[in-house]
């Protein structure tokens, strides 16, 4: 299948085929396909919580409007932004950076003069707001990647996030959550991925200038 065939079969799957487990290899692959996501400036400012725990699934699902994609589906894929971007954050990460690259951290300077920079003329709430974009890209890197491997994915928006903070008690690991994804495979009588696709016309969609 070409990528555009395998992006016609993926779908928000309503529901998910509950004995069907990802293998270990699988969940790899999109572990590294998210790791992969590019961010701005490369900060990958939030973490992903990745969810196989049948109580914890429960809990989450009677927070997420009853969805059962929650609990049927085989790993729930919780991102969540960072809640502080502070100047320690930004020097870490150029210290990342000279670390992978084996490179004088001193070579970084202007690279770092502006991470930090950006960091310090946000407010803190433009900072989380900045990051759930972030996220929102790796999700769908998740969802390209997953239809890549004949995974499905739903992502979903339908849950209450200060619920789910508690539940997996993010605000003490200085998180929030941004959106999620249920990762699995769809039931047989899913009738969902069987709709034809709604999209609007590239006429409409695209502007060519
Ligand atoms: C950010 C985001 C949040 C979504 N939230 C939900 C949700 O909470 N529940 C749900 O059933 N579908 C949810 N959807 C699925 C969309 O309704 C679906 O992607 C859209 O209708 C297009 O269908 P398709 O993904 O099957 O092509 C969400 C999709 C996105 C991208």
């Amino acid at each position: 299948m070409s990528l555009i065939e395998k992006l016609q079969w993926r779908a928000a799957v309503k529901k998910f085929d509950p004995s069907k487990k990802l293998s270990a290899a699988q969940l790899d692959t999109l572990l590294s396909a998210v790791q992969l996501a590019p961010t701005s400036l490369g900060l990958q400012s939030f973490k992903v919580i990745v969810v196989q725990d049948a109580e914890t699934k429960e809990k989450l699902r009677a927070v997420g409007y009853n969805q059962p994609q929650i609990t049927d589906s085989s790993a729930l894929f919780v991102f969540a932004s960072l809640t502080t971007l502070d100047e320690d954050f930004g020097k870490k990460f150029i210290d990342l950076v000279a670390a992978t690259r084996g490179i004088e951290r001193a070579s970084l300077e202007g690279y770092e003069q502006m991470v930090l920079g950006t960091l310090s003329s946000r407010s803190d709430e433009q900072k989380v707001a900045w990051s759930h974009k972030q996220a929102y890209i790796a999700l769908g890197v998740l969802l390209s990647a997953a239809a890549d491997l004949g995974v499905d994915a739903a992502p979903m928006e339908g849950f209450d996030a200060e619920k789910f903070d508690e539940i997996l008690g993010l605000k003490e690991k200085g998180l929030t959550t941004s959106v999620i994804a249920a990762v699995g495979f769809r039931a047989e009588d899913d009738q969902y991925s069987k709709m034809i696709k709604v999209r609007r016309p590239k006429e409409e969609l695209f502007i060519h200038i």
